[in-house]
């Protein structure tokens, strides 16, 4: 009585908010005090209220555990009003009220503030005689926080009259069969009862349509997005066709009229109404309306069953709305709280929220109970398939994840928005939110798909390509280093094109961090050695061309190769760098918010740009010296190698636009399958460009005079020998005419070497050589001093070569070296030299071999008399 008393003055009069409440619920250890979800008007309800406080007391009675109960008003405490004042509490760590009564959404939000872990507080028993699915939603990260105190499901109410009158002995057990129903019934009613519809649900834009879809997708055997391991469950293609198929239909109902549009924006109150005017055959809704059906009285007859399925035995999905007792974990007496919650969601409990308002028992063993069995057919309760909304799964998210369902799926019924694509973004959303990984695995392509495939056959024919060059260099060895172009060039293009041909396989499959680094390392060496070397080539001739008298061959390929290791070295400095500093290393790229794939990048980005930039700089440094050479060049050779030229700039330019390519590619992430192919075709581009401008064009065909003599290297072709007269009796070099030899009109530049001193000329315009032997390296040549002067740097230049001539011939056999003294005597040099020995014997006598671009290969194998 005194506990009778007790609960009356908490609840008189009715606490207005949630401070009253707290205050209400002073802190009495003696009693454990039991808040409940706003459930009933207190009002309306009193005679439930005492019933309910009737079987407590008794209990109570029973073992001396004294219980308060608060049933909080209905219309004045909402559930929201109840989740504030159990986040205040938790803030308190308040023990104002021992145990809480929440609604299925709550426990993931408040298990770790307020709730204690039920399992090993409660008896086994008391918790596993609860149906195993009406646990999960009291159930986070497995561990069980709360229990039921009553549940309610979403169940199909039918005009049992309808169905009979058209013969239809069943409600429906499938969608579509449900159609078929509607098709048939609506055609035959509607020219009697325009008004009437096929089926109502609750579709507007709230938490009764989140309900709704669980029920959709349950009934085609799917999770409602989330499972229990809180990962996506609706990610197949298969799952997804299945959720857009199920909209889909809602959408075509609309359509066909068999929902009526209005449906859009009702919810639980909108729908009874229309089904208790009889304006529907259908409705979906709340099973413990049919307490409130039958309370109200319709002039139709009426049932309730399980919800259609997709297929017969998925019937019965139903949303599972309850209310769960948890303990406060901050109760003085665990124990004692908990054999509280053991009897409020025992069967005692569950039976009076059933025979008072219809709510369904969660305990099996009620289900056939005689007093739930006049409110429920057993056959309905125990059909019923429990489905959770994945508000267990959401942490505190579970809220907005709804909005995100109800929000998206309404404006697919709307017809505004696309079913399937509003799966997957309904997907995204929620993965966003919860911070769920649902991009799947790399969508890198492994090497055995078609694309890769491609890039691999790409990288054979290139291999194949370069191996065959490098084959036939090392047979036309000889006709390769005739031309400008020395074999170690040649090779150095090889390798380098080899180098940059093998980058595109790190592009296949998932790359490693080896294969990030080779990416660097192919790329970086592949093209620098390849530009670097064409480049000597370039400025090899430059070389010789802007210095004919400094140069010797020696000198010229230490330049070379002092320039080509510095490009080398740079280029080696730069990806030791980018490997020492910030490697680049496997990362995941997401896209579009829907897949990945991995690429390689290095941690900052900006470095990672950085040193691309340093690296292409480096190319297009490289590439741009080839191409000034290029052009510095083009007048040295005129006839002879035009073609070259121009496939020289051609590919120069290739290379310069595939090397921006490369680098939009790095740079933009375009995703593998674009980056593979693309940097697959730009390197084919590339090395096939430079592989024939510079070594099939060097290789092909047989040289002649003319295509090679703008350097004079390999001439050895015949030549007429003219004679001519050498005036040596003067001292003057103007007055020094060679003896015509050959016609060499196109060799603008010759060196000549004069053994034994090893003495290089270079002259620009020869006047004549003469070969000496057929297929020897051995030549006379004689020039026009007067051209000699205007092509040599400076008087002093001469002079000294002059000087350098004549000493040598002093030192050594007149006969032998004709030449130095005949130079000699122009020079105005010892008489000794001059001395009774005729210019033309002199001349008859000396030696010359020719050397430009590559080293001396033959010594002078014969001497030619020209006075023969
Ligand atoms: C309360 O109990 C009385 C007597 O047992 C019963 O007649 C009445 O229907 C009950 N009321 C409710 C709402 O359960
Ligand atoms: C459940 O796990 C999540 C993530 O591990 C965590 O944030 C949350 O606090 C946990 N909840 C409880 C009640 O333990
Ligand atoms: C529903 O899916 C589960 C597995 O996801 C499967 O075991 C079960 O057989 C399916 N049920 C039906 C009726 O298809
Ligand atoms: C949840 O879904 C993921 C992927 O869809 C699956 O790997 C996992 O096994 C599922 N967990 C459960 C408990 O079904
Ligand atoms: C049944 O009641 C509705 C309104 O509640 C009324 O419009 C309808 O005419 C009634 N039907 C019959 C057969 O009385
Ligand atoms: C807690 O309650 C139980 C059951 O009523 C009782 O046996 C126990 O002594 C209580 N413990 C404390 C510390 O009061």
């Amino acid at each position: 009585m005194i506990i009778s008393l007790l609960f009356l003055l908490l609840v008189w009069p009715p606490p207005l908010a949630v401070g009253p409440i707290l205050a209400a619920g002073a802190v009495d250890e003696t009693f454990v005090q039991v808040i409940m979800q706003p459930l009933v008007s207190v009002f309306e309800n009193l005679d439930f209220i005492l019933n309910y406080t009737a079987m407590v007391n008794a209990w109570s009675g029973r073992t001396g555990i004294p219980v308060v109960v608060l049933w909080p008003e209905k219309s004045i405490f909402t559930t929201n009003d109840l989740s504030g004042m159990i986040t205040i509490m938790a803030q308190q760590h308040s023990k104002t009220w021992d145990l809480i009564g929440m609604d299925n959404i709550w426990p993931a939000v408040f298990a770790e503030p307020l709730l204690h872990p039920l399992d090993g507080v409660m008896s086994s028993a008391s918790i596993a005689r609860h149906a195993p699915s009406s646990l999960d939603a009291g159930t986070v990260n497995d561990t069980l926080y709360a229990v039921p105190l009553y549940s309610d499901g979403g169940a199909l109410f039918y005009r049992s009259d309808l169905l009979t009158k058209y013969g239809f002995a069943q409600p429906p057990t499938t969608w579509d069969h449900m159609e078929l129903m509607l098709s048939t019934i609506l055609a035959g009613e509607r020219t009697t009862n325009p008004s009437l519809t096929g089926f109502i649900t609750q579709l507007s834009s709230y938490e009764g349509l989140t309900c709704n879809v669980a029920e959709w997708l349950a009934s085609a055997n799917l999770t409602m997005f989330l499972n229990s391991t809180s990962e996506l469950s609706i990610t197949s293609p298969a799952a997804q066709a299945t959720a857009a198929g199920l909209l889909s239909r809602f959408r075509r109902w609309i359509d066909l009229g068999l929902i009526p549009p209005a449906s859009l924006l009702y919810r639980e109150s909108e729908s009874s109404n229309a089904f208790m005017q009889g304006k529907t055959v259908f409705m979906r809704i709340w099973s413990r309306y049919a307490t409130f059906l039958r309370s109200r009285g319709v002039n139709f007859t009426w049932g309730v069953a399980p919800l259609p399925g997709e297929s017969e035995d998925l019937v019965g999905a139903s949303t599972f709305g309850a209310a769960l007792l948890g303990i406060n974990k901050y109760t003085a007496n665990v124990t004692r709280a908990a054999l509280v919650a053991e009897f409020l969601s025992g069967i005692e409990s569950q039976r009076m929220f059933t025979t008072a308002f219809g709510l369904r028992p969660t305990i099996p063993e009620l289900y056939q109970d005689p007093d739930v069995n006049r409110i429920y057919d057993s056959a309905l309760l125990s059909s019923t398939r429990i489905t959770n909304r994945p508000a267990s799964f959401c942490n505190d998210h579970y809220l907005t994840v709804s909005d995100v369902i109800y929000s998206r799926v309404n404006q697919v019924l709307a017809g505004f928005a696309d079913a399937q694509s509003t799966i997957a973004s309904i997907n995204i959303a929620i993965a966003d939110l919860l911070g769920i990984d649902h991009f799947g695995s790399p969508q890198n392509l492994p090497w055995y798909t078609l694309p890769s495939i491609v890039v691999e056959t790409i990288v054979a024919v290139l291999v194949a390509i370069i191996l065959v060059l490098a084959v036939l260099l090392v047979h036309h060895r000889d006709a390769a280093s005739a031309r400008r172009v020395p074999t170690e060039f040649l090779v150095g293009v090889l390798v380098g094109s080899m180098l940059g041909a093998l980058a595109p396989l790190t592009y296949v499959g998932t790359p490693t961090l080896l294969m990030c680094e080779m990416r660097v390392i192919l790329l970086g060496f592949g093209f620098t050695i390849t530009a670097s070397c064409m480049a000597a080539q370039d400025f090899r001739v430059y070389l010789i061309v802007s210095s004919p008298l400094r140069r010797v061959a020696s000198d010229v390929n230490r330049i070379l190769w002092q320039s080509l290791i510095a490009a080398w070295v740079l280029e080696g400095a730069l990806v030791g760098l980018w490997l020492g500093l910030d490697p680049l290393v496997p990362v995941d790229v997401k896209v579009d918010h829907t897949w990945r794939y991995t690429n390689c990048a290095s941690k900052s980005y900006a470095f990672q740009v950085a040193m691309l930039t340093a690296q292409t700089f480096l190319c297009c440094c490289l590439i741009g010296i080839c191409i000034w050479l290029a052009v510095r060049n083009r007048g040295v050779s005129p006839k002879a190698n035009t073609s070259g030229e121009a496939m020289s700039l051609a590919s120069y330019l290739i290379a310069v636009g595939a090397g921006g390519t490369l680098i939009i590619l790095c740079v933009t992430n375009p995703g593998p399958l674009p980056q593979m192919l693309v940097m697959a075709t730009a390197v084919a581009f590339v090395v096939l460009s430079v592989l024939w401008a510079y070594l099939v064009m060097q290789l092909r065909g047989s040289h002649t005079v003319e295509d090679s003599s703008w350097m004079g290297t390999t001439i050895h072709a015949s030549s007429s020998v003219l004679s001519a007269g050498l005036d040596s009796s003067t001292g003057d070099l103007s007055g020094l005419h060679g003896v015509a030899v050959a016609h060499m009109s196109e060799a603008h530049i010759l060196v000549v070497r004069m053994p034994p001193q090893g003495l290089i000329l270079s002259l620009r315009k020869i006047a004549s050589v003469s070969s000496c032997c057929p297929g020897t390296f051995s030549f006379t040549a004689t020039f026009a001093a007067g051209l000699l002067e205007v092509y040599t740097r400076s008087e002093a230049d001469l002079k000294e070569w002059h000087e350098r001539l004549a000493h040598a011939a002093a030192a050594s056999n007149p006969t032998a070296t004709a030449s130095p003294n005949l130079l000699g005597q122009q020079n105005g040099t010892p008489a000794a030299a001059r001395g009774g020995v005729p210019a033309t014997d002199l001349l008859a006598n000396t030696t010359l071999s020719m050397q430009v671009a590559t080293a001396f290969e033959q010594p002078p194998t014969c001497v030619r008399s020209l006075s023969d």
